[in-house]
């Protein structure tokens, strides 16, 4: 199962995850989709396929229901998620200085924790339904070969 966890302000993120929720579904793979809010942290250690699709707000920060998922990878220590294969995919403003900063965090945290990436992130703008497309193809492939291996 491919966990999509999102993280919204005003719903941009929201839909875009239910788009990549309803692709993976039409490739084949078994997916779920929840907002960050859904899950306490912990919840991390039983997920093998994590797809993160996560604005940013404030000044480079986390929409308010990724808060606690961001405190907790940004905080814990002794967190080992070597089990985790992950991609991010930001949403943003290149008009801010922090452009897709909450993307980023979560990219490097769970690097730092040793997940691994199956992708690399997609920062997205404003016109971010012109530029998703390929990254999502993108990913179906990946996740295709790896769940079938
Ligand atoms: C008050 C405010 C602050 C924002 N701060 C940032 C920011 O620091 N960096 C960034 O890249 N985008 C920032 N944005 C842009 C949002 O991340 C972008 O509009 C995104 O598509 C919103 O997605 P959402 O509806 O899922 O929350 C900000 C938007 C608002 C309204």
């Amino acid at each position: 199962m491919i966990q999509i966890l999102y993280g919204t302000q005003t719903g941009n993120a929201q839909n875009l995850a239910h788009v990549v929720h309803q692709s993976l579904i039409d490739a084949g793979l078994e997916s779920d989709v929840h907002g960050f809010e859904a899950h306490a942290p912990e919840f991390v250690y039983d997920i093998k396929f994590l797809i993160i699709v996560t604005s940013t707000y404030g000044d480079g920060e986390a929409p308010d229901n990724a808060s606690d998922w961001h405190s907790f990878l940004k905080f814990s220590d002794d967190l080992n998620l070597g089990h985790l294969h992950y991609a991010v995919l930001g949403l943003g403003d290149t008009y801010y200085p922090h452009f897709c900063q909450c993307g980023k965090d979560f990219d490097e945290f769970l690097k730092t924790h040793g997940a691994q990436k199956i992708l690399g992130r997609l920062d997205c703008d404003t016109y971010y339904e012109e530029q998703y497309g390929p990254w999502l193809n993108e990913l179906i492939a990946v996740l295709k070969n790896k769940i079938s291996a």
